[in-house]
């Protein structure tokens, strides 16, 4: 297990130019435990996530990791202990795979050194479990988009942080990569004590692989809770404008959120009043 690192955001502001996106936000990563974020588009999760990994900096207030202001931090200490996907990478052009995720390793790396085999295991075992190796000479620009994810996850694995902040991990990827990467996300979690921060747009997949959610309107935390505390029909309105229920998950018991539609009635006609699953248990509609 990894020492947990403290990350908190103190009455942080983010702004482009005079338009601020984040005001006055207080939060605190939970340590060795997964987090996403969640909200609607454009309502300051990827510039949140940003600041996070210091790639922009306060307006206002501050980023803390481990007790000092992250801006005080060299940039060498900061990626050895945190990493960021962010949501749209770019890679230099022409790129091979191993070459892409080996610059996970530089953090590591003393200037002009050579690979140790530490990196070479390093890198080895990133394209593995994310099921890359096979594209290891490939060039990233060739790929597909889900190839792609899963190359920039191999990455961020190989810089091996205590932290780890992915914008929308998910992305580009089908159903079963996505359950792929999050239970990656997981094993790293449980059993390296990796501290895991994402953006995930799939409101049930940050239910059922989240321990703590932050749920974001226009820049602020409306909700902040172990999924099951926070995750109801009354929140779902309030980050996303929308009509839904809230239901349990019968695999796994976390909420899951059906949206309405205009369209939809339940079987006997009227609007479903209660929905009772085959774990048994029962959430009341409107919870
Ligand atoms: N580099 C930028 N310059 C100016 N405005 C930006 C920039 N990046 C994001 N924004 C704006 O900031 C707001 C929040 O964006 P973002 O953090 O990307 O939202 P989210 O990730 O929640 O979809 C949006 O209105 C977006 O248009
Ligand atoms: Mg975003």
């Amino acid at each position: 297990m990894t020492a947990s690192h403290s990350l908190t955001a103190d009455a942080l502001t983010l702004a482009y130019g005079d338009r601020v996106i984040v005001d006055d936000l207080q939060l605190q990563v939970p340590p060795g435990k997964i987090t996403a974020i969640v909200g609607a588009n454009g309502c300051g999760k990827s510039t949140l996530l940003r600041a996070l990994a210091r790639l922009i900096s306060p307006n206002a207030g501050q980023v803390v990791l481990d007790g000092k202001a992250l801006h005080a931090r060299p940039s060498k200490e900061i990626a050895r202990t945190l990493g960021l996907l962010p949501q749209s990478p770019i890679a230099p052009e022409g790129i091979a795979v191993a070459d892409l995720v080996g610059r996970g390793r530089h953090p590591h790396q003393k200037l002009l050194a050579r690979w140790s085999a530490r990196d070479y295991e390093v890198v080895a075992q990133s394209l593995a479990v994310t099921g890359t190796d096979d594209l290891a000479e490939r060039p990233v620009d060739e790929l597909s988009g889900g190839q792609r994810q899963r190359v920039w996850i191999a990455m961020a694995l190989a810089q091996e942080t205590d932290i780890l902040l992915l914008d929308e991990p998910t992305t580009f990827l089908d159903v079963a990569h996505q359950v792929e990467v999050l239970d990656l996300l997981t094993d790293l979690n449980r059993d390296r004590g990796t501290t895991i921060v994402m953006v995930l747009h799939d409101m049930n997949l940050a239910a059922r692989y989240a321990d703590h959610l932050f749920a974001l309107r226009t820049g602020r935390i409306v909700a902040s809770g172990a999924p099951n505390e926070v995750m109801t029909s009354e929140l779902i309105r309030e980050v996303f404008d929308l009509d839904a229920l809230v239901v349990p998950d019968p695999v796994s018991g976390s909420p899951i959120v059906l949206p309405r539609g205009r369209h939809h009635v339940s079987p006997g006609g009227a609007r479903m009043a209660t929905v009772t699953t085959t774990t048994g248990s029962e959430f009341a509609d409107g919870r």
